[in-house]
């Protein structure tokens, strides 16, 4: 099994933590903030990719490394303060996938909630009652998230890169068997073709 790459975006500390039970539980991996990713990625089996939701979506400076990453495995992680079921949720993983250089094929994705900004949460409460983040729903969803990410979501995040590992040679060993079903294939029609004209 190859190296891999986990590349995050955080200001307040919540992908960090995400991204850093991922690479333990990984092995061989490499860690980079978002501003010091490398370049060149193309010797990493897997790039995972982690960021926290701005309007619904990648954080800016996730949004501007995503387009240089090309011809790669690629495993988004995002936290966020909505539900991870949530259509908001699910809705960035697409916006991230879009925002993609070439050649990248989506391996999997994780997503969990995190604990919102305390100065971003004043000025929200102060939101006039029509404002998209006014009422009681936002106020249990932001209790909710204030918690997380917890214990519970670091071990989800390290069993989701094993189940992608797993992935990996689950398809491997699918692929080397379609191939030697074909070559076989191959070698039948090969033979009757010499045994018709012989
Ligand atoms: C300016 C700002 C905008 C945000 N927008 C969203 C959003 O659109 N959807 C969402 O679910 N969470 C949103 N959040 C919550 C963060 O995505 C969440 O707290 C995240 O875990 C922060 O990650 P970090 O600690 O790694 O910086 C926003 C937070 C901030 C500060």
């Amino acid at each position: 099994m190859g190296k891999w790459a986990f590349i995050y975006s955080s200001v307040t500390g919540n992908t960090k933590k995400v991204a850093a039970a991922m690479a333990e539980a990984a092995g061989d991996a490499d860690l980079f903030r978002v501003q010091d990713a490398p370049e060149d990625l193309s010797g990493y089996e897997v790039v995972c990719v982690g960021y926290w939701l701005r309007l619904g979506g990648p954080d800016p400076l996730t949004l501007k490394l995503l387009p240089q990453i090309h011809d790669a495995k690629v495993c988004f992680f995002q936290t966020h303060g909505t539900d991870p079921t949530s259509e908001h949720a699910i809705t960035s993983f697409a916006r991230a996938g879009y925002a993609l250089g070439p050649g990248c094929e989506i391996l999997g994705t994780f997503g969990c909630q995190g604990a919102i900004n305390p100065a971003l949460l004043e000025k929200r409460k102060k939101e006039a009652p029509n404002g998209p983040h006014h009422g009681p729903h936002s106020l249990e969803r932001w209790a909710k998230a204030a918690n997380h990410p917890d214990d519970a979501d670091l071990q989800a995040a390290q069993d989701f890169v094993k189940a992608m590992q797993h992935k990996l040679v689950v398809r491997e060993q699918y692929r080397k068997k379609k191939a030697a079903k074909i070559a076989a294939l191959k070698k039948n029609k090969e033979q009757a073709q010499e045994e018709n004209h012989g």
